[in-house]
């Protein structure tokens, strides 16, 4: 499994990460066997947030880590907070001392990995931010902080009060859903891949060197579904599949190696809740597309070059 370290921090991850917010929807001993399945394949990373599953989802994980094969300290663990579902963002001092004393609970562990804050809070003060990393770091209760759905000058503004690095910032990022890409490749044009809808984050984490966190790597618009075999994207199909094949792999694979060939050592947060499919899934960490398949790849799902 191919392994970085994420942002500036000296934390060694898997590139390919089990994201856990729909392990409340399956028994508990196929969440632990697919949890120890992906540890097994060299997945170290594991994602969470308070408001998965309304906290069930951190409590299931708090019950399997105790009996897992794995220790805690050979894992990586991450979860976020910040909002507060149907009502409000809350990025206050006291909302996020309070979020991550219930995350360290529910997981029954004493410290976080990496604390991210979930999506853009418009009433943000980022020297509340600041002062509740700081807390939160000095109790030694999270290692590594970083942001999620944030655009370049939310960034700044949180790093000119931050004491600490932002490590990660956690995007949706698939082959149909990669406007990070688009606008990069057609600059300057009317066309709709030109929009910039985010501030350039993708140099922005580049040139920062924060890691690009992809979410949802298999599904299209707003939770619209899963690309792969959709009628809806026929083209991208027949191209992943052909590629499939050359690689000896699934399409699942085809589709990881395409976020994992990207240049900037984007992390990929698998959603599944299936042994097989993340046995599939990280098969991709042995595959390097070539320039011409990564760019067919993205052609086929729609996209243009100019
Ligand atoms: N930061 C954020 O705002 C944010 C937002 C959403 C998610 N996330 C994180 O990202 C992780 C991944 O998100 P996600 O679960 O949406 O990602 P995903 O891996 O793209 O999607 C997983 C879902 O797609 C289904 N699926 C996968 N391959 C399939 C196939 N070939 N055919 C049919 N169904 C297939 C899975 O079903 P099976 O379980 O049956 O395989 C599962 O329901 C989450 O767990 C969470 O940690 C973060």
């Amino acid at each position: 499994m191919k392994k970085f370290n994420l942002g500036n921090s000296d934390i060694n991850v898997s590139a390919i990460s089990l994201g856990c917010m729909r392990i409340n929807g399956i028994e508990e001993d196929n969440a632990q066997r697919l949890i120890e399945k992906a540890y097994d394949l060299g997945i170290n990373f594991f994602d969470h947030a308070d408001i998965y599953g309304k906290g069930e989802c951190e409590e299931i994980f708090g019950r399997i880590l105790k009996k897992a094969s794995f220790k805690r300290e050979d894992i990586v663990i991450q979860s976020k907070c910040g909002i507060i579902p149907g009502k409000m963002f809350d990025f206050s001092k006291e909302h996020i001392l309070n979020s991550v004393d219930g995350i360290l609970k529910r997981l029954d562990t004493d410290y976080l990995d990496v604390l991210l804050l979930h999506r853009p809070d418009a009433l943000v003060e980022p020297e509340e931010v600041s002062e509740a990393f700081d807390s939160l770091y000095k109790q030694g209760k999270v290692k590594a902080f970083g942001v999620s759905n944030q655009n370049s000058y939310q960034m700044e503004l949180l790093k000119k009060y931050l004491k600490q690095d932002i490590v990660a910032n956690q995007l949706q990022f698939s082959i149909p859903h990669s406007s990070m890409i688009s606008q990069g490749l057609e600059v300057n044009m009317i066309t709709e891949g030109s929009i910039n809808r985010d501030g350039g984050v993708l140099d922005y984490c580049r040139l920062n060197n924060i890691t690009i966190q992809a979410w949802s790597p298999f599904q299209y618009g707003f939770f619209e579904g899963v690309f792969l075999n959709s009628e809806k994207h026929k083209k991208l199909n027949t191209v992943l599949n052909e590629l499939a094949d050359k690689y000896n792999v699934t399409n699942m694979a085809i589709a990881t190696a395409w976020i994992l060939r990207h240049p900037a050592n984007m992390q990929v947060i698998a959603g599944t809740t299936k042994v097989e499919r993340i046995e599939a899934i990280a098969k991709a960490s042995d595959v390097k597309l070539t320039r011409e398949e990564w760019y067919k790849i993205y052609i086929s799902a729609g996209h243009i070059l100019p």
